[in-house]
């Protein structure tokens, strides 16, 4: 393991390697301790990122996890999907609970903005598809990135004056209007009452915004250390996961240049995050799913409840063909695996080591998404610890079981564990290697 060239790192890009949820918030609340910036670069309030401080938790979905550390400025780039509303909500929770944001969070002008009629139609399609539903969050995360893309979409800029938010409104709403009613036989929504609530949730946030991408340049050439961090997970990516059981922002490293207008080079350790096993919280393909009392028993231990919707999770073993070629897909330098006590009490531990199409072992990670629903997990036994890891503060405290299962997660995936998180507290684990250095 080379550990020389990821020291005096500046920019850590931290991310899920899975289908999200593998616990990115608290570590991002861990290394923001050091950090100077914290920005999100990509999704919207689909995420759920949640912090335990002193037994008391904390759940974000918009504003970085940065912002219990005093000392952190927080920051929402261009690839994040807005929903003004939902943002104002999260402000107003953080600052009753005497965790100030003003003058500490910074948002792009130019991110784009979920509209009720984005959520309408969230909702709506997801009916019409029946059977082939996807199981979205419904906060209107893909129709936003469709308007964005199909360049009709509304930015937070806009909101900050009638005319001009008028002149956008109007055509994108006519239209939408009009699929909602005339295709889905939904309610139109009142385009009067959509504007003005618009207006004045953008006299809100007007105090917030920033030109972040010129704040990222600036820390940068000042020495300071920036932490980007993803939400939802790799197998979630638009390009790269599961598709079409995907979100629709790219999940995967670019994301966070795209997202912040930050260059590829200047990107020094990217930190992937998985979970000892594997979950997924709506539908799509998830080969090494357990259905019986074990996948049961680890969604009961590991409290598998999603943070945003309250959804139960899948669960199931750690695929590592998935996560080697997410360590490919995103130039992982080091990996944290979080919830490893959650496996304590089982007497055996499975590792998914390939993949079977139609009784034939294939190569690594399926290229046609048609092949995905077909695949059979082919499974490393390993024995368990049956011993209590959790709060453990370094790797040699650990079960020689464990210690082997840790050895043959970074030799199956191929990077080398930096971080190892025992429980929900941020004291909970240890920091093997730094992100930056
Ligand atoms: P959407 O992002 O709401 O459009 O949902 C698309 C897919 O991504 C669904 O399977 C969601 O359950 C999943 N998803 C979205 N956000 C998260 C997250 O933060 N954690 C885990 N899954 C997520």
């Amino acid at each position: 393991m080379n550990q020389s060239a990821h020291q005096g790192n500046q920019s850590v890009v931290v991310l899920g390697t899975q289908w999200g949820d593998e616990g990115k918030g608290k570590i991002v609340d861990l290394l923001a301790a050091e950090a100077d910036i914290v920005v999100r670069y990509q999704g919207g309030h689909n995420a759920g990122h949640t912090l335990i401080v002193n037994g008391e938790k904390l759940v974000l979905h918009l504003v970085p996890s940065g912002i219990l550390q005093p000392n952190a400025r927080n920051l929402i780039g261009n690839g994040v999907v807005i929903s003004p509303s939902a943002l104002k909500q999260e402000l107003a929770g953080l600052e009753s609970r005497g965790i100030e944001t003003r003058g500490r969070l910074g948002i792009a002008p130019n991110c784009a903005v979920i509209m009720p009629y984005h959520e309408a139609l969230d909702r709506v399609r997801e009916v019409a598809r029946g059977s082939q539903a996807i199981g979205t969050t419904g906060r209107g995360i893909g129709p936003a990135y469709e308007d964005k893309i199909a360049r009709r979409g509304l930015c937070l800029g806009d909101l900050l004056d009638g005319n001009r938010l008028q002149a956008t409104l109007e055509p994108v709403m006519d239209y939408h209007n009009f699929v909602l009613s005339e295709y889905f036989q939904d309610k139109a929504l009142d385009i009067s009452r959509v504007r003005d609530e618009a207006l004045q949730l953008g006299a809100y946030l007007q105090e917030y915004l920033s030109d972040v991408t010129n704040e990222l340049h600036q820390a940068r050439s000042e020495g300071k250390k920036i932490l980007f961090e993803g939400a939802q997970g790799t197998l979630l990516d638009i390009d790269h996961g599961t598709y079409p059981f995907v979100t629709s922002s790219n999940t995967t490293v670019g994301g966070a240049c795209t997202g912040t207008g930050i260059a590829p080079c200047d990107i020094d350790y990217v930190l992937g995050i998985t979970k000892a096993y594997t979950t997924r919280v709506g539908a799509g393909p998830f080969p090494t799913e357990l259905h019986d009392e074990v996948g049961q028993h680890i969604g009961e231990r590991g409290k598998e409840f999603g943070a945003t919707t309250g959804r139960a999770r899948r669960c199931g073993w750690l695929d590592s063909i998935a996560l080697a070629r997410a360590v490919k897909l995103n130039g992982i330098t080091g990996l944290c695996v979080t919830k490893l006590d959650v496996l304590d009490q089982l007497e055996e531990v499975k590792i998914c080591v390939g993949y079977e199409l139609h009784g034939e072992r294939i190569a690594g990670y399926p290229a046609d998404r048609d092949q995905w629903s077909d695949i059979q997990p082919v499974y490393e036994t390993f024995p368990g610890w049956q011993h209590d890891t959790r709060g453990i503060k370094s790797r040699a405290e650990l079960p020689a079981n464990a210690r082997s299962y840790l050895t043959s997660m970074e030799e199956l995936i191929g990077a080398p564990i930096h971080i190892l998180s025992t429980g929900p507290e941020r004291d909970e684990g240890t920091v093997l290697v730094n992100p930056f250095g």
